[in-house]
């Protein structure tokens, strides 16, 4: 559910019709984000493990616009980051660092000791090599440091692109199931470096909670063991990968997909005082956004029909990257064309099938292929809805294109959260000096 909605012949983002926003003077392609789905998205995943009185550390890898975090952290939200970057945005906002968790199979020594020094909530310990250099970094600043151990449980959902799988055996990501007891063990007397509890994220997005409990056992099964030799373990960290709406605006039942796993969960809770930690990210932010767009031209190629946006790969990387899909619609669609609910396929007459590709010198530019649209014009706005997660963050300068604005919507208030780069900015670090 999201409030992206047409009305009055047009498509409202809250408040504000989309097509007002251009004729206020602001350039496409730019993101358009909804404060209000962010909150809504938050609390309806928070409500769903309430019961398990989770922390939610939104992943910040899928939308990393400090105004955006700074109304999740208002929420209460901590927040998964895996770079130096990322902590050092979180810095600037208003998160409780005391709440963020720390992935990342590729930490540098600065970045550890940042991580160390800001008092992040916990490092995720991804290899043995790893932890063993936060030890060392630990002691030598006297500093003490909370830390969970990454699984990797050999679980995997065949349903998630190959891409985006990251529980396998063989996996860059986490450490052998059947390593990590002895590694804790070997570990668990460090003056400086605390096993706290376990990690795991088994990709994105899963289709299932069925994934999810069976990687439950597993690391509900390696704290009874470690239990046995006196090695308490009351952090559980399940990570992100729930899914969200890119086909439709139908309202997800977050309540059954948490049903099961609160069901595994609540006893070691509720009798054993475990702390849950959850990292989703698209799930709160996908429906966040759209990006607004234009049509600069419709021309014919073979029997194909192409429409050339001023967006393309350089803004949406996510159809080139893993062929995802997104809905695609305009702005401001002829009567017949209007959506009450947006679902795909769309059932209605007088549509025509499209490439909706982008300016990018590239045969993989494309943001649609074959889809079926009303017939669109030189001029039109285009929106490309549940573009807020992995949107923004992975756009790039190739071709040097400047990045988009971003623009954040909170009922009838319009902000500029983000301004377009200028081509100034493309240039800025280019400075020769000799070394
Ligand atoms: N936790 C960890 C350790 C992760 O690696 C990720 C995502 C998440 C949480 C959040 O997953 P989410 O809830 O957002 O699904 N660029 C790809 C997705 C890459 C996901 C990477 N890790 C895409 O556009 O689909």
């Amino acid at each position: 559910m999201d409030l992206f909605q047409y009305k009055n012949g047009v498509l409202y983002c809250e408040d504000v019709p989309v097509d007002s926003l251009p004729a206020k003077g602001l350039p496409t392609p730019f993101y358009l984000y909804s404060a209000n789905t962010l909150r809504l998205h938050y609390k309806k995943i928070y409500g769903a493990f309430e019961k398990l009185d989770p922390v939610i550390c939104f992943s910040v890898k899928s939308s990393n616009n400090v105004h955006l975090l700074n109304e999740l952290a208002a929420l209460g939200a901590g927040m998964d980051i895996v770079s130096g970057g990322e902590l050092f945005v979180v810095k600037q906002s208003n998160a409780d660092l005391s709440k963020v968790v720390f992935a990342g199979v590729g930490k540098s020594d600065e970045e550890i000791t940042d991580a160390i020094l800001s008092e992040v909530g916990y490092i995720n310990i991804e290899s043995e090599q790893e932890l063993a250099r936060v030890q060392e970094l630990a002691g030598d600043l006297k500093r003490e440091v909370s830390v969970l151990i990454r699984i990797q449980p050999d679980i995997t959902d065949e349903k998630t692109n190959e891409k985006t799988r990251t529980g396998y055996k063989g996996a860059k990501f986490g450490i052998d199931y059947a390593n990590v007891e002895a590694l804790i063990e070997e570990n668990a007397d460090h003056p400086f470096v605390k096993i706290k509890g376990l990690h795991c994220h088994i990709g994105s997005p899963i289709s299932s909670y069925t994934f999810y409990e069976e990687c439950i056992r597993k690391m509900v099964g390696l704290t009874e063991s470690l239990k046995q030799k006196n090695i308490i373990l009351k952090v559980l960290n399940i990570g992100g990968g729930f899914p969200a709406n890119y086909m439709d605006n139908d309202n997800f039942s977050w309540e059954s997909f948490a049903g099961p796993i609160i069901e595994l969960l609540e006893p070691y809770v509720k009798k054993e005082g475990f702390k849950i930690i959850l990292e989703p990210g698209r799930s709160i932010s996908a429906n966040t956004a759209v990006l607004v767009t234009r049509v600069l031209y419709v021309k014919k190629s073979g029997d194909k029909n192409i429409a050339i946006l001023d967006a393309g790969m350089t803004e949406l990387i996510r159809p080139a990257m893993y062929n995802a899909f997104h809905f695609i619609w305009p702005v401001k669609p002829e009567a017949q064309h209007l959506l009450t609910n947006r679902n795909y396929p769309v059932e209605q007459e007088g549509l025509t099938n499209y490439d909706v590709v982008g300016p990018i010198c590239e045969s993989s530019d494309y943001l649609a292929k074959e889809r079926a649209l009303p017939p669109l014009q030189q001029g039109d706005y285009v929106a490309v809805f549940t573009v807020g997660a992995y949107g923004m963050v992975m756009a790039s300068n190739y071709n040097l294109h400047v990045r988009p604005a971003e623009v954040m919507i909170d009922k009838d208030k319009i902000y500029i959260i983000r301004e377009r780069e200028t081509q100034q900015d493309l240039v800025r670090k280019m400075i020769r000096h000799e070394l």
